[in-house]
């Protein structure tokens, strides 16, 4: 059997259905060119019957992209299919990705069909897709719930229709290792022409198991694997495309290979997560911050004697790099843009050059040391230039008996207000003073504060869950001060359920 196995990056579709983390479409092609440089073979691009977004941002990534093939999902619904491949067509290399529920509990309750009928669908939906192009892959939705004599029959006969990848999910991230693999080598020895397509596995991590339940598909014959930058997607997310690729490199006795640069994985990572709004989790396999700190004496001291006792990956290979230059107030343009471009931006005009480094030297002036996650959250796109809401300013008195009180000035629309509140700290106060402006029913629900890296000078990023109306709204704000970034990540939330009234 060929070894190598095909990486098949899901952020911008799967990932991408994190509530509150969707990208623009500039985002997803900055996305989607840094995913071309670290080498997955093919690119889910989006749903493009789901959204007009979602499929111009097929249109737009088929035509930045040069070598990965750009995926479509579809139902197998004909009108899908038919929307998916007009979104392709300046893709170079192009596959239609369809496919249906296949458990008992798909088949019954979201169809309220049966089994032959299923399989019927299946066929049609592959050998209509196959009219537009020659790549096709199948999804049979729910599979790690699929009884394994009747998936055998439904590949089998998408097979026989034409598909050239057959994806089998573990959709609600249920299946156990040891079963999702014997799942895999039951298609191998049950399905005649198995061998005239590439079997995909698409793991779901909601027990956690998705990484070995995607290997123990791998060890079984599955050739492809649907991922993501992070493992991020919906609930618990997907398998996480740099856990598999760093799998595949330090297990040398498996013999397997993939096309992934894995000095891009730590750049990528970061991107999709400054982008995204989306922290990492410190402990974080591969990618986290904690990935390769080695705290423990005994860790320190048996790493000093010599780093392979406890460090099983070197961490250059996934791109970390501890001599990144540092950038300070006394750097220049060139320093900031070059770091910039060593992240994966290097698109940038000179007038955003200027603004980005007119924004460096004012972090700067607060911050002695300016790091790469400092530098991507002033190089990401400024939303907050076309909100109706803006911060004009906030001062605030806390400490230890006092009274917390707050006073803000914002903006709506031009118009400048005013109000001042006391609360029982000073986020409280700042949010009560902001309310007394903003009279509308909403609930703070959730609230993450996390610094970037070290210091008391460092610049901490603000995640807000705001309720409106029963509906969630997400705000991201990142400052030195604390409570002025939970204050504007507030107001972020306020413009978006602003926005969306307006549309
Ligand atoms: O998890 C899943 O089953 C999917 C399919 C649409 C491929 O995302
Ligand atoms: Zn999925």
């Amino acid at each position: 059997m060929d070894n190598r196995v095909y990486i098949f990056d899901t952020t911008l579709r799967d990932g991408e259905q994190v509530p509150g983390c969707q990208l623009n479409t500039v985002e997803k092609i900055q996305v989607a060119k840094q995913l071309e440089v670290l080498g997955v073979d093919v690119i889910e691009a989006g749903f493009p019957v789901s959204s007009p977004g979602d499929f111009n941002s097929v249109v737009e990534i088929s035509k930045a992209v040069t070598w990965p093939t750009i995926c479509a999902l579809t139902r197998a619904v004909e009108k899908d299919i038919d929307v998916a491949a007009d979104a392709l067509k300046f893709a170079k290399r192009k596959r239609i990705h369809t496919g249906i529920g296949t458990s008992d509990s798909h088949i019954k309750y979201k169809f309220n069909s049966n089994r032959e009928e299923i399989i019927e669908r299946a066929v049609k939906a592959v050998k209509y897709a196959k009219r537009y192009v020659e790549d096709v892959e199948f999804y049979a939705e729910d599979a790690g719930r699929t009884d394994n004599d009747y998936l055998a029959r439904v590949v089998e006969a998408v097979i026989k229709a034409g598909a050239t990848v057959v994806n089998i999910p573990d959709t609600n991230g249920y299946c156990l290792p040891a079963d999702f693999g014997a799942k895999i080598k039951y298609l191998f020895e049950h399905v005649d022409g198995i061998e005239k397509a590439i079997i995909s596995t698409h793991c779901h991590n909601d027990l956690g198991m998705a990484t070995a339940n995607t290997m123990a598909g791998v060890l079984n014959g599955a050739r492809q694997v649907e991922v993501t930058i992070n493992g991020i997607g919906e609930r618990a997310g997907n398998t996480s495309l740099e856990e598999i690729a760093m799998i595949i490199k330090c297990h040398h006795d498996l013999d397997l290979t993939t096309n992934i640069n894995t000095q891009k994985i730590y750049p990528t990572s970061r991107m999709v997560s400054s982008l995204m709004n989306m922290p990492v989790q410190p402990n974080k396999a591969v990618v986290g911050r904690n990935a390769f700190a080695h705290s423990s004496g005994i860790h320190q001291d048996g790493v000093l004697k010599n780093k392979s006792t406890y460090e099983i990956m070197d961490p250059h290979d996934v791109g970390i790099d501890d001599n990144a230059i540092v950038l300070t107030a006394r750097s220049g343009r060139a320093a900031m843009k070059y770091r910039l471009g060593v992240l994966g931006y290097d698109k940038f005009t000179p007038e955003q050059v200027d603004a980005i480094y007119a924004k460096f030297l004012n972090l700067a002036d607060k911050k002695k040391e300016i790091n790469d996650d400092d530098l991507l959250i002033l190089a990401g796109v400024d939303t907050k230039e076309s909100h109706h809401i803006k911060l004009e300013y906030l001062q605030v008195v806390s400490g230890v008996n006092v009274r917390q009180v707050a006073s803000i000035g914002i903006s709506i629309s031009g118009e400048q207000f005013e109000a001042a509140a006391s609360g029982n700290g000073p986020v409280d106060a700042s949010i009560n003073a902001l309310k007394k402006i903003i009279n509308r029913k909403m609930t703070l629900k959730e609230m993450t504060i996390q610094s970037i890296s070290k210091g008391s000078d460092d610049v901490c990023k603000v995640h807000v869950q705001v309720e409106h109306d029963g509906i969630l709204y997400y705000g991201f704000c990142a400052n030195t001060d604390i409570v002025a970034a939970t204050v504007e990540a507030y107001i972020d939330c306020i413009n978006k359920f602003v926005a969306k009234k307006e549309k």
